[in-house]
């Protein structure tokens, strides 16, 4: 019985020692080549896919170059007057249409609401380093037109109902951070609309979001701002 197994062994052992040559001439393969040592099958299987991918990559690469290329294209940061420093006052806001996106003319066009800084009231931040406060009219839901309504002191959106307070910030409906502000300066007697800023509920500085985009906790990490949304 003992010799039996012996007999076992040394077979398996040298089925697992026995090289497999990398040359196809030694593995007998009809047509070989001296010295070759890929199978024209296996050759001719990787140059249909490598030629598949290449095919595949010439109509995906462009197209996906269009579609995400322009939000990597860094808007200019143009400024713009927007009236007389005297025709601002501190406690009412004033809106000025200036050009959010040149080179479309009017559509390109949108409403700012501008008033001079009041240090009774502007006591963030973000508002201690400027003389103007500047709040887009776009709403930081879905981006429709906010209304200021004087009376009120709220801006108002038609849309789906965002009440906004004195500053900007969300005091009713689904919008879900605060409207949008833009720097400013006095240049030659003119207030100077420049580049757009997101503020937070506290009123903190980040850079531009698209509407629906939250900047409190996580949403700042989750929603970063894209290169091209410096104005609109
Ligand atoms: S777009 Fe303003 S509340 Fe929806």
């Amino acid at each position: 019985m003992s010799r039996g197994r012996l007999d076992i062994v040394p077979a398996v052992s040298d089925k697992h020692s026995q090289h497999k040559s990398r040359y196809t001439v030694d593995r007998q393969i009809p047509g070989a080549f001296e010295g070759e040592t890929v199978t024209r099958r296996r050759f001719m299987t990787g140059t249909t896919h490598a030629a598949g991918a290449i095919a595949a990559a010439s109509f995906a690469l462009p197209a996906l170059g269009f579609a995400i290329g322009p939000i990597f294209k860094e808007a200019p940061h143009t400024w713009e007057s927007a009236g007389p420093t005297d025709m601002f006052p501190d406690n009412n806001y004033i809106p000025t249409v200036i050009t959010l996106t040149p080179g479309i003319g009017e559509a390109g066009k949108g409403t700012v609401y501008v008033r001079q800084r009041n240090p009774a009231i502007d006591t963030d931040k973000a508002d201690r380093d400027t003389l103007y406060i500047a709040i887009t009219s776009r709403c930081a839901h879905l981006g429709c037109p906010v209304r200021w309504v004087d009376a009120a002191e709220r801006f108002i959106c038609p849309c789906h109902g965002g009440v906004y307070d004195l500053l900007g910030r969300r005091v009713g409906g689904p919008p879900v951070r605060p409207l949008d502000r833009f720097y400013t300066r006095v240049v030659g007697g003119m207030v100077q609309i420049g580049p757009r800023y997101s503020v937070n509920s506290e009123l903190e500085r980040f850079s531009p979001r698209d509407p629906g985009e939250p900047i409190d906790g996580l949403g700042q990490y989750m929603y970063p701002s894209r290169p091209s949304a410096r104005k609109l």
